[in-house]
């Protein structure tokens, strides 16, 4: 399952580097995407029974947004043959020029039915404790995604504007977008994602992006797998998986935390 490698075209790497997102279509296999699927709806439901807390923010406008289980690799091996394979981080490498990437986390962001709000318009960057700025996020849709049922939108080219200040994430419209960028921003259209199961967008931590409610009857799941291209520092900062490793100020990330995937075979 997930094996093998995924080369890119070099025009598509330079369509990542200038726009700062790129869409892959049919990534996994139908039967790889249910397999995925149903090891999600697995911790989906053991979270529910358990009640435990694996993404510490709960607030109610926060769980609107999405149920997000964090570091799912961890708990279940099917999870984790997805978040540590070749294929993926083999598209992360490339889009990277590094000569590996190192997971950061993964997470499941499930949108339920008719009940959740729309994730506000964020760089994901802003969030992370790293030094570097180079980290990219997988999105891997679980189902079929459409704007009804609360796919991604980017901002084309935002990640050259560095970072800007975090957002409340659960606070968001459309609109939000608007009142956060400089003027330079403004008159660029969003792009949105829409997509099969199987496909996915990975895109730049520095590129603003959003994700409406999910206004359909059934489920919107993603698995979100995030990389740093090999060589990135810790940079102190508090978050929501918690301050793991034991890593100081300025050290390399390394460790069984943060394994090396897509090593260049
Ligand atoms: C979402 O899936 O709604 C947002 C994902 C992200 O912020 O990376
Ligand atoms: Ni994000």
């Amino acid at each position: 399952m997930y094996g093998g490698r995924f080369p890119l075209l070099e025009e598509q790497i330079l369509f990542y580097e200038s726009q700062g997102y790129l869409q892959l279509h049919n990534v996994l296999s139908p039967e790889e995407v249910s397999t995925l699927r149903a090891a999600i709806d697995v911790a989906a439901e053991d979270r529910k029974r358990l009640k435990e807390n694996w993404g510490p923010r709960v607030d109610e406008g926060y769980a609107k947004v999405f149920l997000q289980m964090v570091n799912v690799w961890e708990r279940y091996p099917a999870i984790e043959e997805y978040t540590l394979s070749p294929r993926i981080a083999d598209i992360a490498r490339q889009l990277t020029r590094a000569p590996f990437v190192r997971l950061w986390h993964d997470h499941a962001l499930i949108k339920y039915p008719n009940d959740s709000k729309a994730t506000a318009w964020h760089q994901d960057k802003v969030y992370w404790p790293m030094q570097e700025s180079g980290a990219l996020s997988c999105w891997m849709a679980l189902d079929d995604v459409t704007i009804q049922k609360g796919c991604m939108w980017f901002l084309p080219g935002s990640h050259t504007l560095g970072p800007l200040d975090p957002v409340d994430l659960g606070g968001g419209d459309e609109e939000s977008l608007l009142r956060t960028l400089p003027t330079s921003m403004r008159g660029v259209r969003p792009v949105v994602m829409e997509m099969k199961a199987g496909s996915c967008t990975f895109h730049h931590g520095l590129t603003f992006h959003y994700a409406g409610p999910n206004v359909t009857s059934g489920p919107r799941r993603a698995m979100v797998t995030i990389f740093m291209p090999a060589g990135t520092h810790y940079k102190k900062l508090e978050h929501i998986v918690g301050d793991r490793g034991n890593l100081t100020e300025g050290e390399e990330f390394h460790g069984p935390l943060f394994p090396a995937v897509g090593r260049q075979q």
